[in-house]
């Protein structure tokens, strides 16, 4: 059914060309029908990027915090349709889920958004962690299971009210389940014709080459932002050998970089960044440095702190694609925006040395979940 949905949308466009009407959809295609209004042109077609073979708006949205995640303000769900149908109207065709985010209302509320407009956008979403397929009960730990990943990939399929997942990830690697037969589970599915794409989130070093190896991927998910900084030392440099994409999530570093937090800030219990050493009270005041200096270029650019902090990542990397999430019409306008505002070669270099000079305090996440990161699958027997 893969192969079936290529050389059908191939064979109708070749079609479609070929009658002609071809010069006004491409005119059509930057001023598609908005999904808000069903009449208003949308006003702009933001630049495309390409994770691996996939190609996808050069900002992308994240949608976890559109069900209860303590990290925002309570999100109102017939708001959250209209901020994902807007971004949509902006040029947004990257939406980042998983089964795990809510779990499953996430992708309900996806599914629900883009339903109208399904064929002009790439979702994704994740499976890995050990969540009933039937009740969505979380488990303790993961299960990349191959016949668990077929059941979870039914249920996104049915949430996502769709016939396919454009990008599917491993959310964290599994260390009882050797890659290649997840590998092998993804290729059936793709053969199925119900994943188009995969990838891999906080993985091994070796996992990913491994992964490649057995079925090529497209995109690696993991948190980069001026803030963590990480992934520069391998996983970076291996996606550019490798000619794969590379998502960073947290992008924002969970409000950090928007200029919304200050040394003042607390968390409550059941936000996560109450237990995330990087936002204790010690370390927040100390991080406060990359704050001032994001509002310094905020000034400079005349651009809000949290555009600074996704055009520094849209700069590091043709085939970077960030996906900042948000509750907040205004704030996701703002985030889409970003795609007109350059830092220049000698901006960013001052802008990195003065960069360098800051060390962040604090590690990016909980011991209890950065143990799931950097993980390496199991040799296969
Ligand atoms: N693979 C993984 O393991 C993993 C882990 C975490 C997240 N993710 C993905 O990454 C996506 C992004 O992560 P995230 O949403 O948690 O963190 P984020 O994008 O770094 O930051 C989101 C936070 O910043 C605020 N914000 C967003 N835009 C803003 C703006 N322009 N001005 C001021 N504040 C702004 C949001 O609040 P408002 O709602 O008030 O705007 C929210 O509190 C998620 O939705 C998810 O898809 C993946």
């Amino acid at each position: 059914m893969n192969k079936k949905h290529h050389q059908k949308s191939g064979l109708g466009r070749r079609q479609f060309l070929a009658s002609g009407l071809g010069v006004a959809a491409a005119t059509m295609a930057s001023h598609h029908v908005s999904a808000t209004t069903g009449s208003k042109p949308s006003a702009t077609a933001l630049p495309k990027r390409r994770l691996g073979s996939l190609e996808v708006s050069s900002i992308g949205m994240g949608v976890q915090n559109m069900h209860r995640k303590y990290t925002t303000t309570v999100p109102h769900r017939p708001e959250m349709i209209n901020i994902l149908r807007a971004a949509f109207d902006r040029g947004v065709t990257f939406f980042d889920c998983a089964e795990a985010y809510g779990p499953f209302e996430n992708e309900r509320i996806l599914g629900e958004a883009v339903e109208p407009f399904r064929d002009e956008v790439r979702i994704t979403s994740k499976f890995g962690w050990n969540i009933d397929p039937e009740t969505g009960e979380r488990g303790p730990g993961l299960n990349s299971r191959p016949a668990h990943i077929k059941k979870a990939v039914e249920g996104m399929l049915q949430r996502l009210r769709t016939d396919r997942i454009d990008l599917l990830y491993q959310h964290r690697v599994d260390p009882e389940v050797p890659i290649e037969d997840v590998a092998d589970a993804v290729r059936d599915l793709m053969d199925e014709g119900k994943v188009l794409h995969w990838g891999l989130s906080e993985p091994g070093i070796q996992t990913i080459r491994r992964a490649h190896a057995a079925l090529p991927l497209t995109a690696i998910q993991n948190e980069y932002s001026m803030a963590t900084r990480d992934p520069e030392a391998a996983v970076i440099p291996l996606c550019e050998e490798l000619g794969v994409g590379f998502v960073p999530w947290w992008p924002l570093d969970c409000q950090l970089l928007t200029g919304s937090i200050d040394a003042n800030s607390r968390f409550a219990p059941g936000d996560f960044r109450a237990m995330t050493p990087r936002f204790a009270p010690e370390n927040l005041a100390h991080n406060m440095q990359l704050v001032d200096l994001i509002k310094t270029w905020s000034l400079r650019k005349e651009a809000a702190p949290a555009q600074i902090a996704l055009a520094w990542l849209l700069a590091q990397k043709p085939w970077i694609v960030p996906i900042p999430g948000t509750t907040q019409m205004a704030h996701m306008e703002q985030n889409v925006e970003t795609a007109s505002i350059r830092l220049s070669p000698s901006e960013l270099s001052e802008l990195n040395a003065s960069l360098a000079k800051i060390e962040i305090q604090g590690q990016r996440l909980p011991d209890a979940v950065l143990q799931f990161s950097g993980v390496e699958a199991p040799p296969r027997s």
